[in-house]
């Protein structure tokens, strides 16, 4: 299967000096993707909403080189970081089997995030979808011929070795991950676009505000997060329970039932935290402040019934969803009754992307 991803550049490419740039949006999941094997290969299936104002922008330069190792220099916002340079280096080791020119270039990444680095907003998916794609754009340059949809496919299998949920950002939507039986075309290797007329119109409009309830660092990477689901006592009934929650979710889509998926949105959310609170060493990754907004909202949609509802990433903040034809309401209550929550007051006002 990983065949075709290989390049079908020739050997005898010319190197030049050039551009490219990506814009690519972060996405957040619906279907919690958590736990995965070798190369990346997830345990369970995973849909998310491509975002809109949560974004990447990349500029990547390169200039032929002949010393053979890989040289890549990293700038966030226009600063130098040093840092940042690893995890790039082992990107390109892990994706020079379908990338043939790594060591053949100096590369010169200039990055920036629409959020602040200290928000708490995972850029690794943004980031790594928008490398890829940027790679791709070489390669096309180079000489390969890729089909639109062969391109984004492979950027979106390189994303995936960069950062697992990074492959699904590479579309707009609904975009699924992860093998299984009841979505066409699903592929542990890339994500997939959910098709939009299998989706009901309403959900096509969601709001996700994100409550910045802690900036920082998050207090598990996501790569020790997943290695907490080996050995996990309840791992393999959890990797049963997400997908058949991905399999009841999708008449939900059709049918434009808002309830029904929010509380399915919910019940993953929770399961992803005690799923993290039952592990060992465990973590509890909600702070005061999230239980404090979650329980506010709870009690806004019990006594108004405006279809407000929640989903939590692998941190402390809180994506809230919820359809554009409640909006009005919604967003005078957030203002009023969750900004309290917010260090700093800060909060982000995202949509959906189609
Ligand atoms: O892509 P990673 O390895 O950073 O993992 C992300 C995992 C979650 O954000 C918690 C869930 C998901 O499906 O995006």
């Amino acid at each position: 299967m990983e065949k075709q991803f290989h390049t079908t550049l020739q050997s005898n490419y010319t190197l030049f000096t050039g551009e490219v740039s990506a814009h690519s949006p972060s996405n957040i999941a619906l279907i919690k993707y958590w736990g995965k094997k070798e190369n990346q290969i997830p345990t369970n299936s995973s849909i998310s909403y491509t975002l809109t104002n949560s974004y990447t922008d990349t500029i990547l330069k390169f200039t032929p080189k002949t010393e053979k190792g890989y040289d890549v220099k990293v700038y966030l916002e226009g600063e130098y970081k040093e840092s940042f340079a690893p995890k790039i280096i082992t990107f390109f080791e892990r994706i020079t089997a379908y990338i043939p020119f790594l060591e053949q270039f100096s590369f010169e990444v200039f990055t920036s995030n629409s959020f602040p680095h200290s928000s708490g907003i995972a850029s690794s998916a943004s980031g790594m979808s928008a490398m890829a794609i940027c790679l791709v754009q070489i390669e096309q340059q180079l000489g390969a011929i890729l089909s639109e949809e062969e391109a984004l496919k492979k950027a979106s299998f390189l994303a995936r070795l960069g950062s697992g949920s990074a492959c699904r950002s590479v579309y707009k939507g609904l975009v699924e991950w992860g093998e299984n039986d009841f979505i066409e075309g699903s592929s542990d290797l890339y994500g997939t676009k959910y098709p939009d007329h299998e989706i009901h119109d309403v959900f096509k409009t969601f709001h996700d505000t994100i409550l910045l309830i802690h900036e920082g660092q998050k207090t598990v990477s996501s790569t020790v997060g997943h290695n907490l689901m080996n050995g996990h006592p309840y791992a393999e009934r959890r990797f049963i329970e997400a997908n058949e929650n991905l399999q009841k979710l999708l008449p939900i889509l059709k049918q434009g039932d808002v309830k029904a998926f929010g509380e399915l949105v919910e019940h993953e959310a929770l399961t992803l935290h005690a799923m993290m609170m039952m592990s060992n060493p465990a973590f509890i990754l909600m702070k005061p402040n999230t239980v404090a907004a979650l329980d506010k909202l709870w009690e806004f949609r019990r006594e108004t019934g405006n279809q407000l509802y929640f989903t939590l990433d692998a941190g402390a903040n809180v994506h809230l969803l919820y359809p554009a034809q409640d909006a009005e309401a919604i967003e005078i209550f957030i203002e009023n009754e969750l900004k309290q929550f917010c260090q700093n007051g800060n909060y982000i006002q995202d949509k959906v992307s189609f």
